[in-house]
């Protein structure tokens, strides 16, 4: 869906959306679509291109907020989609910080010697969750979902080992009213819908974001001239500019697909990596930097290994 579609439907501008927010167009989830559908793609995308089956994987994270029913969790239903009935599954909700806290977790079960193989799974369809009245939300988000492989490797502990080398997660409730859903099976019995006070999240972003960069970089003793990538959560390209700048990260490290895919919340980061290391950009053995803020405030940077 275009800026020029999302015209039709609230008063708003190809222009205003671009020049705000960087977001040019969207996808939205078909009537035959759930986040559910959406990530066993995305995780059969992901073993396939690892050389993988749903026997290889012994856990499956999914990040969503957007889940197919309020329980069984959607990593379950994915489970159960892929023909699994080993191993286990469960749903980390962190909204947009979704994906960071699912490949945090993947690690701890891994390191914790839980888990082998982990599938982490970042699915969402915010379009069912916003007010198409109001286009101060609704022109931002979009569906999708994305997907990567987790797998336990023998390593000296430095940071030439591929994999997750430091996390670095927060959260803070009290930011809880300028994000949140107005629904819930335990209020309101409702879905309810999304509502932003989008000035307000912006005013603290870039902060939160770099401050849990840079306890990344100061964690492992790496710098921003170490960073191959910098594969932000795609919400709003002056925040992802704006927080480049302020750690010296060279623009041409930057992934961005926000132009593309709009704020799809916790599939958006999978997204990007799915985008840049299809085209050959995020190669083996390059330095990646994730990072993502959203909802609650939860917020938090993973510095990794590809
Ligand atoms: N089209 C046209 N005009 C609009 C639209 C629209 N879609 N939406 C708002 N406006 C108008 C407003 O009504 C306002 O008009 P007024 O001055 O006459 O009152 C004007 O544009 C400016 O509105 P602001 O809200 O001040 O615009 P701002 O520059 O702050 O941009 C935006 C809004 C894009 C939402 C920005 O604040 C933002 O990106 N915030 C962060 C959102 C975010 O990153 N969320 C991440 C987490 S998402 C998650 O966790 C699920």
């Amino acid at each position: 869906m275009t800026n020029s579609d999302m015209e039709a439907i609230v008063d708003t501008s190809d222009e205003w959306i671009v020049q705000r927010t960087g977001i040019r167009q969207r996808y939205l989830a078909g009537d035959d679509e759930t986040t559910a559908s959406l990530g066993e793609a995305a995780a059969r995308a992901a073993l396939a291109n690892g050389g993988l089956t749903p026997a290889d994987i012994d856990l499956i994270i999914c990040a969503t907020s957007t889940p197919d029913n309020t329980f069984p969790a959607t990593s379950v239903n994915i489970q159960s989609r892929l023909g699994m009935s080993h191993g286990f599954a469960f749903d980390v909700q962190a909204v947009c910080t979704g994906f960071v806290y699912a490949v945090t977790t993947a690690d701890a079960y891994i390191r914790g010697g839980l888990a082998k193989r982990v599938l982490v799974i970042g699915a969402e369809t915010f379009s069912r969750i916003l007010d198409w009245n109001d286009r101060t939300t609704c022109v931002l988000f979009g569906d999708g979902a994305g997907a990567i492989v987790l797998e336990a490797t023998e390593g000296e502990g430095t940071v030439a080992d591929r994999g997750v080398l430091t996390a670095h997660l927060r959260s803070d409730g009290s930011h809880k009213e300028k994000l949140y859903v107005d629904g819930g099976p335990s209020t309101t019995g409702t879905v309810g819908k999304l509502r932003m006070e989008g000035r307000e999240v912006f005013k603290y972003a870039v902060g939160m974001i770099t401050d849990v960069i840079q306890a990344a970089f100061d964690a492992t003793g790496t710098t921003a001239d170490d960073l191959d990538w910098l594969v932000p959560h795609q919400a709003n390209r002056r925040i992802i500019d704006g927080s480049a700048k302020k750690l010296n990260i060279d623009a041409a490290k930057v992934v961005i697909t926000v132009d593309l895919h709009g704020n799809t919340s916790a599939a958006s980061i999978p997204l990007a990596l799915a985008t840049a290391a299809g085209d050959g950009r995020i190669k083996k053995g390059d330095l990646v930097m994730l990072e993502a803020m959203g909802g609650g405030f939860t917020w938090g940077a993973v510095l990794l290994r590809w």
